[in-house]
């Protein structure tokens, strides 16, 4: 069974889930309800840090329709929910009367309607003392975590690379907190029956909240199931437990009704994580032909008082190219933020941006072209394990990507090309994309009537996994797609990771792999009958095609599924698979990033200062492709993702702590006005490190927008721009 010459794997198939979406028909989870559902509304601190000095209720719990008002006064002891291997879960809300963030719940009301609790809420009154808020990234009163993840990178001596360079760069770079903003408002409903608890979830992890629901309310998880069949997009906002969760959970608990909440835009800007600004210094040193001789990069982002968060900023920086001498160091400082989370490439995005600038920078003081300069430096092995890459086609990005995108037109000197009024720009940046690959479990049935049921708790954030995994699993058992029931969102499911560092299509696709080999062996061990033309054979003799299995070797003959389970009074049979990725050292090679190459030409108004994104090439090694059109969408909606990162997106705190653009109106993402035409073309092979041959291209498509965009401004004008977004008031 190969999918080598697969016919339903590459070329662009619709999404399943399409017609669904598009007829208003997908359940997301606000969509759910259950007879004599009540309603929550969050009260939230209007400071960032002190304490609740008192709380007046007692207008609020006398207000019509009103069932509960739950504060820190009244609620019960919570458990916190296990740790992940990424992170800690948020303590749980309403434990005690400190307040470390603006934002922070301090009350949760519960009404018959959400009317009647949002008009309670507002006559909650809240006495706070408050205390002078930790907000500035380098105050020297914050806590600093070093290396929290235990990725800092050191080989060679960078002093001495330095000391012998011809050429150095030695910049700071900064980035803002972005707020990861999905268009469907996050929403958990909670039903409890005894001591059971159903609860439909806007989550990225169902696994993740079932675990922590267990442990925060002391039941059994085999007690907990939790729904997630539609996601209104994550960015990874989804993939933490967030205390809204809780507290509708205990909401319904507290009640005894089932309860419904539905955060608001303002309430996604506090509630739901973020990306965190970052400062970053990076030290280069090259010799004359632009070769690097050491490369430092301190990355210093924020993190909440009390809160974990994933966010490896500089780490990538050592393995993206070759050199001798490497320090790589992130530093975390804490803050009375709300909790920051990963945001699409957290910390890879904003590193990315530091380092790609910094060596069009190099180029610039070496005399080289910026593409050549990474060429030069290409990284053939891993270079901290030393290990050759289990593929990487970055070489063939760059030089396919300059090619498309017309690279050699360009005219080295700032400022040299020019159209009217317009500066024109061309930039370019290397992406090494490091994504990961978790154990994951699914579970394939084939049925009498030759249809196939294949699931696993996964999510489709939007990312289109409904569909390649409908395409993946048809393709391993010779049916149609229509043939194929794909289930997934229910913890009822076998388990699977979070649908988070780009790491699903490969975990999930590698488990459905050995899901459908173990249906086909359950079909070959029941035809080993006296009348079976499969008898004897192995499964790599065989293959699979129209619902039926041959022999490879002689393809006449072979049986239909329907006729073996009809033949042996079976209605289905069926397989578990699961897939987890090995140790480099037991397979000799490094797991493979996701590489890309981007390339963009921008138009700068010579009295205005405006940038506009006139075009823009990526070219990106995802591995196997399994969907074209879905894949090309994930890049397309990355890239528009970038240009918020490098134009547009800034969170904005206030001196208080407040958060003082939390709506779409102040915070501004691209519109179609600010997005060209996106050119995207995917090189590459297989990857060898999991069967399927797949690598994430979920995060990838964000990744080096942010310094292509930059490096062109540069071009255009002279400007060296390092703190982004790179907005008017820095061109003028
Ligand atoms: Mo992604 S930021 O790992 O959902």
């Amino acid at each position: 069974m190969t999918i080598e010459a697969a016919r339903l794997i590459g070329p662009g198939v619709d999404r399943v889930d399409g017609p669904l979406k598009v007829t208003g028909s997908a359940p997301y989870s606000s969509d759910f309800g259950y007879p004599h559902m009540a309603h929550a509304v969050l009260v939230r601190a209007t400071v960032a840090a002190g304490r609740i000095r008192g709380i007046e209720a007692t207008a609020a719990e006398a207000a019509p329709g009103v069932l509960a008002v739950i504060t820190h006064r009244n609620a019960p002891q919570l458990g916190r929910g296990p740790d992940t291997p990424y992170w800690r879960q948020p303590p749980p809300p309403l434990q005690d009367d400190r307040i470390v963030h603006y934002g922070q719940y301090v009350g949760v009301v519960v009404a018959e309607t959400a009317q009647q609790a949002n008009a309670a809420a507002r006559l909650i009154e809240v006495d706070y003392e408050s205390a002078e808020p930790l907000l500035d990234l380098n105050d020297p009163r914050a806590e600093l975590l070093t290396n929290p993840w235990g990725m800092d990178a050191h080989r060679g001596d960078v002093a001495a690379g330095l000391a012998s360079a011809a050429a150095t760069v030695d910049a700071t770079y900064t980035t803002p907190d972005e707020t990861n903003n999905p268009m469907g408002l996050f929403a958990t409903v909670a039903s409890w029956d005894g001591d059971s608890l159903t609860v439909h979830d806007s989550t990225q992890w169902p696994y993740s909240v079932r675990a922590t629901l267990a442990a925060t309310f002391g039941v059994p998880e085999s007690r907990v199931r939790v729904l997630a069949p539609f996601v209104g997009g994550g960015f990874g906002a989804g993939l933490r437990v967030w205390p809204h969760v809780v507290l509708t959970v205990l909401a319904a608990r507290t009640t005894g009704r089932p309860v419904k909440l539905v955060l608001t835009r303002p309430e996604m800007f506090t509630g739901i994580g973020h990306r965190t600004r970052t400062v970053q210094h990076i030290r280069l040193g090259a010799d004359r032909s632009g070769q690097l001789t050491a490369l430092e990069h301190e990355a210093k982002s924020s993190i909440a008082v009390e809160d974990d968060n994933y966010e490896p900023v500089a780490a990538d920086s050592a393995t993206a190219y070759a050199c001798p001498n490497v320090d790589t160091r992130d530093l975390q400082a804490r803050l009375n933020i709300p909790p920051p989370t990963s945001m699409r490439a957290p910390g890879e995005a904003q590193g990315n941006f530091a380092l790609e600038s910094a060596l069009d920078e190099l180029a610039y003081a070496v005399g080289v072209d910026p593409l050549e300069l990474r060429l030069r430096n290409y990284a053939e092995d891993q270079q901290q394990l030393g290990l050759p890459w289990s593929s990487k086609a970055l070489r063939a990005c760059f030089e396919q990507g300059a090619e498309r995108f017309g690279w050699s037109a360009r005219n080295p000197r700032p400022g040299a090309m020019r159209d009217g009024n317009w500066l024109v720009g061309y930039g370019m940046a290397g992406v090494s994309f490091f994504w990961f690959q978790p154990p994951c479990q699914a579970r394939a049935s084939v049925r009498r009537d030759g249809t196939a049921f294949v699931r696993s708790a996964a999510t489709d954030i939007g990312t289109g996994t409904y569909t390649v995994m409908t395409q993946l699993s048809a393709e391993l058992l010779g049916l149609r797609l229509d043939q194929v029931e794909f289930r997934l969102g229910d913890t009822d499911l076998p388990m699977s990771p979070m649908a988070g560092g780009s790491g699903l299509t490969a975990a999930l696709g590698s488990a459905i792999q050995a899901a459908c080999r173990g249906v086909i062996q359950a079909f070959l061990d029941t035809a080993d009958d006296p009348v079976s033309s499969l008898r004897g054979c192995r499964l790599d003799d065989v293959t699979v095609a129209d619902g039926h299995i041959h022999r490879i070797n002689e393809p006449a003959r072979g049986e239909a599924y329907s006729e073996i389970l009809a033949r042996h009074g079976l209605d289905e049979l069926t397989a578990d698979g699961d897939s987890a990725p090995p140790k480099p050292e037991d397979v000799g090679m490094a797991p493979a990033g996701a590489f890309a190459a981007r390339f963009v030409e921008v138009r700068v108004d010579a009295d205005l200062g405006l940038v506009r994104v006139a075009r823009m090439v990526s070219a990106i090694d995802g591995g196997r492709i399994l969907n074209e059109k879905t894949a090309n969408s994930q890049i397309i909606g990355g890239t528009v993702g970038g240009i918020g990162m490098a134009l547009l997106e800034e969170t904005v705190t206030d001196p208080t702590g407040r958060i003082a653009n939390a709506n779409l109106g102040d915070y501004l993402v691209p519109v179609n006005a600010d997005v060209p035409e996106l050119e995207v073309l995917f090189v590459g092979e297989p990857d060898r490190f999991n069967p399927i041959g797949v690598k994430g291209v979920g995060e990838i498509g964000l990744v080096g927008i942010a310094a292509a965009i930059a490096n062109a401004v540069f071009h255009a004008t002279g400007r060296r721009i390092r703190s982004l977004p790179i907005t008017v008031d820095q061109l003028l």
